[in-house]
């Protein structure tokens, strides 16, 4: 029977999902690795075999020799496919028949850019993703299917995962993060797609296929965008500077600011998170200070003395749920 596994992002993207994508897949068991939203605005960072790789569309499967499928959920740029492919393959990754396109994925058009690219008013990293998902939903898009360029690499979602692998253990690994789904999160400032565990059943897999929902988050929250979000106060800047917090896909400098706790528990329940992991307490560690937000306003903080307080009220918080604290940009 067909069992799925869901990465989501908790908070506004840039949370670490490649990196526990990448452990979770090491760890074996899984015969997929599904991308299922989002495009080339999402940057993963992945450190394999201690080398670097930022990847905008391919899973991180491809790094196992997992078949690694973008699903009908998601948008292609097709250049930045093929360069992602010779990034790859110049990095010693084997992609022999492991990288797929879901037929029905949309592709990105130079009309998508360029309307993309004239863009003030939220930031959006101006790759022609909400251009795209207009057009898909005005019902006047281009589909992967529609490209000889792609056919190499097109997949039918039925046929591969309901009547050729009827037992595949399917890891879906979703971009961006809750709070910039395009309903869920803080409309306008949000991105055109489903960042939520829904989202991954949105690419062909039931909800009573769903196993485990993996939430990833940051120790401390960072966003970029037009909004106002980095409150005045050093430690902020402290905290960019140690996290070099700046966009895989863009380069923009990240704003920072403390966790909200509250929106975690959101997140957590609206999208049946069954394990919880927050990513970058190294940097916490270096900048020294501890404190989350206690209210959905952000007006309530509780600052602790140490890394142990900081720890043990979260596991209190979410004490539901496992929870894993880690340090360090490669493993867990
Ligand atoms: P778009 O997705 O390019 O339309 O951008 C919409 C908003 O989502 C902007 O605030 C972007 O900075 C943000 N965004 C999109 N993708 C990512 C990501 O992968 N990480 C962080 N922010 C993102
Ligand atoms: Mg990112």
């Amino acid at each position: 029977m067909l069992k799925v596994d869901v990465i989501i992002g908790m908070q506004h993207g840039d949370e670490g999902k490649g990196k526990v994508t990448h452990h979770l897949l090491k760890n074996g068991g899984y015969t997929h690795c599904v991308r299922y939203n989002g495009g080339c605005n999402a940057g993963h960072t992945i450190y394999h075999n201690g080398e670097k790789f930022v990847t905008h569309h391919i899973p991180a499967g491809v790094f196992f020799g997992v078949k690694s499928v973008i699903g009908p959920g998601c948008v292609v740029d097709i250049h930045k496919f093929f360069d992602e492919i010779k990034m790859l393959r110049e990095g010693g990754i084997d992609i022999y028949n492991k990288i797929f396109i879901a037929k029905n994925a949309h592709i990105i058009q130079g009309v998508h850019q360029r309307a993309d690219s004239r863009e003030t008013k939220l930031g959006t990293t101006r790759t022609g993703n909400g251009p795209c998902y207009s057009d898909k939903y005005a019902r006047q898009g281009k589909r992967a299917e529609d490209y000889p360029i792609l056919e190499d690499y097109l997949v039918d979602m039925y046929e591969e995962f309901y009547l050729a692998n009827p037992d595949a253990k399917v890891l879906c690994e979703g971009a961006q993060g809750a709070e910039l789904d395009i309903d869920w999160g803080d409309y306008p400032y949000v991105t055109s797609s489903h960042c939520t565990s829904a989202g991954a059943c949105l690419n062909g897999f039931p909800p009573s296929s769903i196993r485990n929902v993996i939430g990833v988050a940051k120790a401390y929250e960072t966003y970029v965008g037009t909004k106002k979000f980095q409150p005045e106060n050093e430690v902020f800047n402290a905290i960019q500077e140690a996290g070099q917090e700046y966009g895989a896909t863009t380069g923009r400098k990240r704003q920072c600011n403390w966790m909200n706790l509250p929106n975690l528990d959101k997140v957590i329940r609206m999208n049946g998170v069954t394990n919880l992991i927050f990513n970058k307490m190294d940097i916490l560690e270096t900048v020294g200070s501890w404190s989350v937000y206690v209210d959905q306003g952000r007006n309530n903080l509780f600052t602790f003395q140490n890394k142990e307080q900081f720890c043990d009220y979260i596991r209190n918080y979410f004490k539901d749920i496992e929870v894993v604290f880690s340090a360090s940009p490669e493993t867990i």
